[in-house]
Order: structure tokens, then C-alpha cells, then sequence
């Protein structure tokens, strides 16, 4: 029996690909490396010493999907092909919905067609939108999002809902992370953009490497402690082993559709980002404060009560962790 996993030579699959592999999991990843590179799947396989089978195909297409399916004992799916840039998500609208939503549809018909039946979904702190009250419930209000990105997140998970309505033997993980950073402690696998980054750790990253001049602060006005934005940042090897948790209790308990917060309960401002990154690396991180950012809001954290009670899930790592792992990562892949 094997666990699908799409999308694994990205950033959040590839270190789930680890923490699944360290569990003792017989796992097949597809990727299609739209933004992603082939190497991973090697270094994947380097970190765990474990082998597994790789196809290189897109999730869109179904021949190549089912193909998978009928070579491997799939028995349950975990799903990270989505784009997930905010800011080309308003570029690009069509391409998000085709990818993330008509991708999505794809591999749940698909599952169906071969009777699998048990999925874990990646989905994000950004269906809450705005949130009214911090820290953040999974029951609190959901959307509206400012972007295509959060709708194709918020599409899907109504999707499923959907779709458990109809047949209650399906299994549903829904799995709404926070802001996942870091790297692999190995400095191997980590975040790598290929662009001028959009988000604040891999442009510090870059700023600490020198690849980049300087941060720019989006705004210092917020009602905040510092008046910087405030995010629950979570190390992605702690999201990667929230996967094995919520995937162990569809396992054991089944039949139903759980939704939680993969975070750590705890706000970091812009600027306590700066500062325990400098400190920990020993590194210079020039900034200066512009204008807020179109979209940003002044805090989101969440309460990750539910998935410590339900899954046992604890996020270990620290911010100093989160900052020497990036650091490390972006040192080793210049
Ligand atoms: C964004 C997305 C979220 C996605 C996450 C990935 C929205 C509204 N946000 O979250 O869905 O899951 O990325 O991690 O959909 N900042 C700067 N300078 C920079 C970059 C960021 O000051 O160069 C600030 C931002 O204003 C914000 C904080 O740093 O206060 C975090 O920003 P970012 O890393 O982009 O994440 P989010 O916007 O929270």
C-alpha cells in the first residue's frame, strides 16, 4: 500500500516526501517540476537512504494520473500541486483555477474511479481572509479572500465538503497551514524561488546572502506591538509531520472530513524576524520601511488548539531554528 503524493519535489512536499519516508511509509510522488527541479526527488531519496517511485507527469492529465494508479496499491493522497503565488494568482487567474481547481477535480475523480478514497488537502491560513479575532479558530469565519490563490483554496475545501456530503466513506484531512519557513535541517531541501521573492523569510534569505540589497519593510503602522505585520510563522518540517499525524488518523479513525490549523500559535512581527534572523546567523539584514502592501493585513495567527487535542500535533521548532535552517539552505544553494 502506498501513500500518492502530488506535487512532491516542491517545497512543502518534498519535506513531507522525508517525514512520510522516516515514518516507515511506502510513498509515489508525481511532479511535473513547473516549480520544482528533478534534483529534489534525489536528495529526497539522499536525506531518508529510502527509494520510491517517481513519475514526472501533471496532475491535469488523467491518462498519465490513472497510469499511476494502476501500476501502485494507492491507498490515500496527499495534495500539493497548487500554485501558490499571491500576486501572479492575480495575473494569471485562469491559470490558478485550471491548475489548482480542475487539477483538484481531476485527481478526486480519479481517486474515486480506483476507489480511493482517503486525502489530505493542502490548503492555507488565507481562507480566513481578514480574521475578525486573533488567534484564529478552524471555526472562525471563512473568506472573503483578496486574491484568486485564497479562492481556488477556499473552492477546493468547499469541494470536498461537497463531496463528503454526497458519500460519507470518504476520509478528508483539510490542512490549513500558517506560514510555513525553514528548511530541512540537512541544508539540502528548502525553499528556493526563482524569482525575486514575494515572501518575507526567502527575500531576508536573500538580503542575508547578499543576493539581494536590502528588505523592504511594508509598513510600520499596523496595530501591532512594533506596528509590522504579525504572522504565525511554522517550520516546514513540523507542517511536513502534521501530514503524518492527520494522515494516522484517517487511518485509525476514519470516515469523516477534520479540518485544522497547522501553526504555532504564536505571532512574530516583521521586525523580530529581522532581528533573531541577524542574531542567529550573525548576519546583516539592511531594511528600510515603505508602504504597506495592497492586500496585507495587520495580524493572523492561529489557535492550533484543535490539531494538538485531535491529531497530537505540537510544533517543536523555534523561530531560531526556522532562521538557522533557512540561512543554512540558502548558504548551501547560492
Ligand atoms: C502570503 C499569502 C498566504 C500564503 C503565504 C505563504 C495572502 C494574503 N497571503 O502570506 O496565502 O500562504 O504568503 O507563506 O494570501 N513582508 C515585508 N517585506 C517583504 C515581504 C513581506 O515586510 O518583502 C511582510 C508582509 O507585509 C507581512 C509579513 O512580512 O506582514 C509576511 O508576508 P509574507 O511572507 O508575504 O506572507 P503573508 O502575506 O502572510
Amino acid at each position: 500500500m502506498s501513500i500518492l503524493v502530488t506535487g512532491g519535489a516542491g517545497y512543502i512536499g518534498s519535506h513531507t516526501c522525508v517525514e512520510l519516508l522516516n515514518h516507515g511509509e511506502n510513498i509515489v510522488v508525481i511532479d511535473n517540476f513547473s516549480n520544482s527541479k528533478p534534483h529534489t526527488i534525489d536528495l529526497i531519496k539522499k536525506i531518508t537512504g529510502k527509494d520510491f517511485k517517481f513519475y514526472e507527469i501533471d496532475y491535469l492529465d488523467r491518462k498519465s494520473l490513472e497510469r499511476v494508479f494502476e501500476e501502485n496499491n494507492i491507498e490515500s493522497v496527499i495534495n500539493f500541486s497548487g500554485y501558490k503565488a499571491v500576486g501572479e494568482s492575480l495575473e494569471k487567474p485562469i491559470e490558478y483555477y485550471i491548475n489548482n481547481v480542475s487539477g483538484a477535480l481531476i485527481l478526486l475523480d480519479t481517486m474515486k474511479k480506483y476507489n480511493v478514497k482517503k486525502f489530505v488537502f493542502s490548503s492555507s491560513a488565507t481562507v480566513y481572509g481578514d480574521p475578525d479575532i486573533v488567534p484564529i479558530k478552524e471555526n472562525s469565519r471563512l473568506g472573503p479572500t483578496t486574491n484568486p490563490y485564497g479562492n481556488t483554496k477556499l473552492f477546493i475545501e468547499q469541494i470536498l465538503k461537497d463531496l463528503y456530503k454526497s458519500d460519507n466513506s470518504w476520509d478528508i484531512a483539510i490542512l490549513r497551514y500558517f506560514n510555513p519557513v525553514g528548511a530541512h535541517e540537512s541544508g539540502l531541501i528548502g525553499e528556493d524561488p526563482r524569482d525575486i521573492p514575494n515572501n518575507l523569510m526567502p527575500y531576508i534569505a536573500k538580503v542575508a546572502t547578499q543576493q539581494l540589497k536590502e528588505l523592504s519593510i511594508f509598513g510600520n503602522d499596523y496595530d501591532t506591538k512594533d506596528g509590522t505585520g504579525v504572522r504565525d510563522y511554522i517550520h516546514v518540517v513540523d507542517l511536513a509531520r502534521g501530514h503524518v499525524l492527520a494522515l494516522n488518523k484517517l487511518d485509525k479513525e476514519g470516515k469523516g472530513i477534520f479540518i485544522y490549523n497547522l501553526g504555532t500559535g504564536i505571532g512574530y512581527s516583521v521586525l523580530d524576524m529581522v532581528n533573531v534572523y541577524s542574531k542567529v546567523n550573525n548576519v546583516d539584514i539592511p531594511y528600510k520601511i515603505t508602504e504597506r502592501r495592497k492586500g496585507d493585513i495587520a495580524s493572523c495567527y492561529s489557535d492550533p488548539t484543535k490539531a494538538k487535542e485531535e491529531l497530537g500535533f505540537i510544533a517543536e521548532k523555534t523561530l531560531e531554528d526556522m532562521c538557522r535552517d533557512s540561512y543554512n539552505f540558502i548558504k548551501n544553494n547560492k
